[in-house]
C-alpha cells in the first residue's frame, strides 16, 4: 500500500511503523494543521486512540478511539488536571507507543508597542509554557511505553521576525528547546521532532490579524495545505528526523537566512514583514 500526496508518498514500511502507536495526544487538533495530522494518521492507523486538546471541539467525528478535551492550555492548572487524566488513559490504551504532538499556537501581528500585551503573554503561554509543561508531565508515560514528541514550530523560528517578534521568538524557543530534549532523551525510546512549516493555508493569519494572507501565487509561492504539512509530519517520524523544515523553498530560505549576519537577516525580515503590515492598512 501506498499512500501519497503532490510531494510525499508513504511506504509499507512506513505505515508500519506508524502502526506501533496505539495512542495519539494531540493539542489544538480542532482545526488547521492539527486536524489534518488526525486525519493523515487515522488513515494509515484507523483504531489509534487520539486525544485532542483545544478549547473547540473538532468538527469532525473523533469516532470510538477519539476522545475532546475542552482545555484552554492559558489555564494551567487545568492543563495539570488533564494531564493526570491522560497519564491513567496512557495505563489503559492498548500496547503500543505514545505519539505526542504539540501543535496548539498562534500569532500576532504589528508593531510591537500598538499590540496587546494581554495577548502577547498569553501568546507566550501557548506556543511556549504549554509545550514544556505538558510534555515533561508526558514523558514518564512515553518513557514506559516508547514514543515521538511531536512539536510544530514554524520557519519563523530561524531568524527574528519584526511585526510578529513574540510569535518568531516563541517558535525559535521551542524548536531549540525540542532539539535538545531530543539529546537528552537518547537511550530512553523516546525521540523527539520539530516541524517548521511555512506559511500554511489555515485560520492562522485571521487569528494573528492579517487581513489578507501573506500568500504567494505562482512559481514564488512557499504556502502549503494543512494536509501537506501533515504529511510532511508523518514522513519525518518514520524517518526519525528530528528536525524538519516542510519543502525545499522554505529550507532554502531557512538554510540561506542562516548562513547571513543576523542584523542583515532580521532588517531584510522587517521590510518583508513592513509592507504586509501597510497592504493590511491600505
Ligand atoms: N498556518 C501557518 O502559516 C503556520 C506556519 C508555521 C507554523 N504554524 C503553527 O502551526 C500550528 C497550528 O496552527 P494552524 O496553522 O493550524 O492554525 P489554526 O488553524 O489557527 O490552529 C491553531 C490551533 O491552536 C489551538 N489553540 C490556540 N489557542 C489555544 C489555547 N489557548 N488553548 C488551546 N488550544 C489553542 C486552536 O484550537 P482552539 O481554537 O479550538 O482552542 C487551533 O486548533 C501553530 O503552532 C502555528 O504557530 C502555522
Amino acid at each position: 500500500m501506498k499512500m501519497t500526496t503532490k510531494a510525499i508518498e508513504l511506504t509499507t514500511k512506513d505505515i508500519a511503523y506508524l502502526k506501533g502507536f496505539s495512542l495519539m495526544i494531540i493539542t489544538g487538533g480542532s482545526s488547521g494543521i492539527g486536524c489534518s495530522i488526525i486525519k493523515a494518521i487515522r488513515t494509515v492507523v484507523p483504531n489509534i486512540w487520539v486525544c485532542n486538546i483545544s478549547r473547540s471541539k473538532p468538527a469532525f467525528f473523533l469516532g470510538e478511539f477519539g476522545s475532546h478535551q475542552c482545555l484552554d492550555l492559558n489555564d494551567a492548572d487545568a492543563l495539570a488536571r488533564t494531564a493526570e487524566e491522560l497519564l491513567k488513559r496512557a495505563t489503559a490504551a492498548p500496547p503500543g507507543k505514545i505519539l505526542l504532538v504539540n501543535n496548539s499556537g498562534f500569532g500576532d501581528y504589528g508593531r510591537l508597542p500598538d499590540l496587546d500585551r494581554a495577548k502577547q503573554l498569553r501568546m507566550i503561554d501557548v506556543n511556549i509554557r504549554a509545550v514544556v509543561d505538558l510534555t515533561t508531565r508526558l514523558l514518564p508515560a512515553l518513557m514506559i511505553r516508547g514514543g515521538t514528541v511531536v512539536t510544530i514550530a514554524s520557519t519563523a523560528a530561524f531568524q527574528p521576525t519584526p511585526f510578529l517578534a513574540t510569535y518568531g521568538a516563541t517558535k525559535a524557543f521551542v524548536r531549540n528547546w525540542c532539539l535538545a530534549l531530543n539529546e537528552d532523551l537518547r537511550g530512553t525510546g523516546v525521540r523527539t521532532l520539530t516541524v517548521c512549516p511555512g506559511p500554511t493555508r489555515t485560520n492562522f493569519f485571521k487569528a494573528a490579524g492579517f487581513t489578507k494572507p501573506p500568500i504567494q501565487s505562482g512559481a514564488a509561492s512557499l504556502d502549503m495545505t494543512a494536509d501537506e504539512v501533515a504529511f510532511f509530519t508523518l514522513r519525518g517520524i518514520v524517518r526519525e528526523k528530528t528536525l524538519v523544515v516542510t519543502g525545499w523553498k522554505n529550507r532554502a530560505i531557512a538554510f540561506f537566512g542562516s548562513k547571513l549576519p543576523i542584523v542583515w537577516i532580521t532588517r531584510i525580515g522587517a521590510r518583508i514583514l513592513r509592507k504586509l503590515r501597510l497592504e493590511q492598512h491600505r
